[in-house]
């Protein structure tokens, strides 16, 4: 540690010292699965680019956005061709590589990008803009060294599946918002965008057919305050995203390289659909979009056939809007009372012979039916399911994939039954538990701890059954945002862990390193204070929303704390 720190102090002195013509350190998150380093570098400013014409659109546009950043920061002037003329900052197709992988040369020649795809050549960007000064991401001519040291790199991710959450019916989150967090996840390489889109507390998703779904779905009558859930701010809040707006997204995402998994979460989390469509609860209401959290005992009637003609009507208009292969129907903590005591319920169990068995209920089974019946449904329309680890509970039609919540039982249980599975463990990667143990420092929050070391450590093979393995697409962090009031408090819950889970999602084992990792957040959090990002400082040892920060405790102070005011879950 100490040697490390020293060789940064050495790194940092010579960078400081030499003339501008030094390349900063190189710093790049997730680190590249292969790099080879040398002496020398690259001046890129004023440097004409030569991108092949046989590049696809959106390859062109990613290189053009780049070419154009760099005109923006240099003040210096040069030429985009798709004519070879000998060009030292070459973009060039290379099938032999895969969708996400590239390669990136630099010497005495310049700047090489291979790639075989958009996915790649994107990719190939965000390392080079992290090779360079963070002024890069910002929107004004900036007085810095735009040079690249000599280096070879050869990366693709380790897994497929690169995910991050967001839970916009808690808290309601703009597009514009909802853009910058998909920015920055595509600046640490993730590929996928989970829109947790409906909830008891608000139906966020405009569907034609449903008016009310948004008319009142999407409105709460106010919100409990910090953790008394009888209480009520009395303020009403809502909010909804039109089909253009989440068009929009889909959009935008693309153009990052990230796909939405949009999140219609059935048949628990209903009571904001049920408020607008009371005859879809067992009991027919009336209900209230929710003003509390937790977890409602209302949920869909699956009894009557009017409930399966909503989810599929609701499907088709979410289908039309979100390309993406993996559509997520949820289906954790349904609660089963209501199914327990409604006559349609029960016949629909009587109907289809489901029975108990073992510590499996006849209800649980029904909800098994709702879940197949659903992706029958959507498998028809080429699409797949994605669900919570409780589709696991009883039996699971073939092509469903499982998202490990409740630790990481689910998703080793789902791989040994043959399933795909998505890791997103609550004892590593809920990002909305607090990031310290000094709460009283924290603005309000669920509970639990997850640090950036502990996202950071977290290898979702541990414990999965030898030959397994491959059923893991990926991994994904989620931020569920019931305490998470502002923009600036949903950045600071996010980042930096955002970046410790990128080097899970995309670096090989080995290349992981904790201590080169903390290094190199010196020059992520340049990076987020030039684009203007709320971060998280604990790894600095800074407690704290901007405004609210205080210095940690040492460890002799925390211990004394800690036993002064034990931390419950
Ligand atoms: C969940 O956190 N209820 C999936
Ligand atoms: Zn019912």
């Amino acid at each position: 540690m100490r040697h490390h720190l020293l060789s940064i102090l050495a790194l940092t002195l010579a960078v400081a010292c030499s003339t501008e013509q030094q390349p900063q350190p190189f710093s790049v998150i997730p680190m590249p699965n292969d790099v080879t380093l040398s002496e020398g570098s690259f001046n890129l400013a004023g440097q004409d680019f030569y991108a092949d014409a046989a590049l696809d659109q959106a390859s062109h546009k990613a290189i053009a956005d780049f070419w154009n950043q760099l005109y923006t920061v240099s003040g210096k002037k040069s030429v985009l061709g798709t004519e070879d003329l000998g060009q030292k900052v070459r973009f060039l197709p290379n099938p032999n590589l895969g969708a996400e992988e590239y390669a990136l040369n630099v010497n005495d020649k310049g700047l090489t990008v291979e790639a075989s795809a958009f996915g790649g050549f994107f990719y190939a960007i965000q390392t080079l803009k992290q090779m360079l000064p963070a002024e890069i991401y910002g929107t004004r001519k900036a007085n810095a060294a735009w040079v690249l040291p000599y280096v070879s790199i050869l990366d693709a991710p380790r897994f497929d599946y690169r995910g991050i959450h967001l839970d916009p019916c808690r808290h309601f989150w703009s597009i514009e918002e909802t853009k910058r967090y998909i920015d920055i996840a595509a600046t640490y390489k993730l590929n996928r965008l989970h829109w947790h889109l409906t909830e008891d507390q608000g139906w966020r998703m405009e569907v034609k057919k449903y008016p009310k779904l948004t008319e009142v779905g999407a409105w709460r009558s106010g919100t409990c305050i910090g953790k008394d859930f009888d209480s009520n701010d009395g303020i009403r809040y809502g909010g909804y995203y039109t089909q253009d707006q989440m068009r929009e997204i889909v959009a935008y995402a693309a153009e990052r390289n990230i796909t939405v998994v949009p999140e219609i979460d059935l048949p628990g989390h209903m009571v904001a659909a049920l408020a607008a469509y009371p005859e879809l609860g067992c009991t027919g209401g009336p209900y209230e979009v929710w003003t509390r959290w937790g977890v409602s005992e209302d949920v869909l009637c699956v009894g009557k056939e009017e409930t399966f003609t909503f989810l599929e009507d609701v499907l088709t208009e979410l289908m039309d809007i979100f390309p993406s292969e993996y559509i997520h129907i949820g289906g954790d903590e349904c609660p089963k009372v209501r199914w327990e005591n409604c006559p349609l319920c029960q016949a629909r169990i009587k109907e289809l012979g489901l029975k108990a068995h073992g510590n499996i209920s006849a209800e649980q089974e029904l909800q098994c039916y709702v879940t197949a019946r659903i992706q029958k449904f959507l498998n028809g329309h080429g699409r797949k399911i994605i669900g919570w680890d409780e589709i696991l509970e009883g039996d699971l039609a073939e092509g469903a994939t499982v998202m490990s919540w409740r630790g990481t039982q689910g998703g080793i249980e789902a791989a040994r039954r043959g399933f795909d599975v998505v890791m997103t463990p609550n004892s590593h990667l809920y990002i909305d538990y607090y990031q310290s143990q000094e709460r009283d420092k924290e603005p309000l929050q669920i509970g639990g701890l997850v640090t950036v070391p502990k996202v950071y450590s977290y290898e979702p093979y541990e414990g999965m059954a030898p030959g397994t393995e491959d059923h893991i697409l990926g991994v994904q962090a989620n931020l569920w945002t019931e305490y998470v009031t502002s923009p600036e408090f949903l950045e600071y819950m996010l980042l930096p862990r955002l970046c410790a889970l990128s080097e899970v999602q995309w670096c090989n084992a080995d290349r992981k390193d904790y201590t080169r990792f903390d290094a190199s957040l010196d020059h992520t959090f340049k990076m987020l204070d030039v684009m203007g990002y709320t971060y998280a400082k604990h790894v600095r040892g800074i407690i704290g929303l901007p405004g609210h920060e205080q210095p940690a405790r040492s460890e002799e102070e925390l211990q004394k704390y800690l036993e002064e005011n034990p931390i419950g879950w």
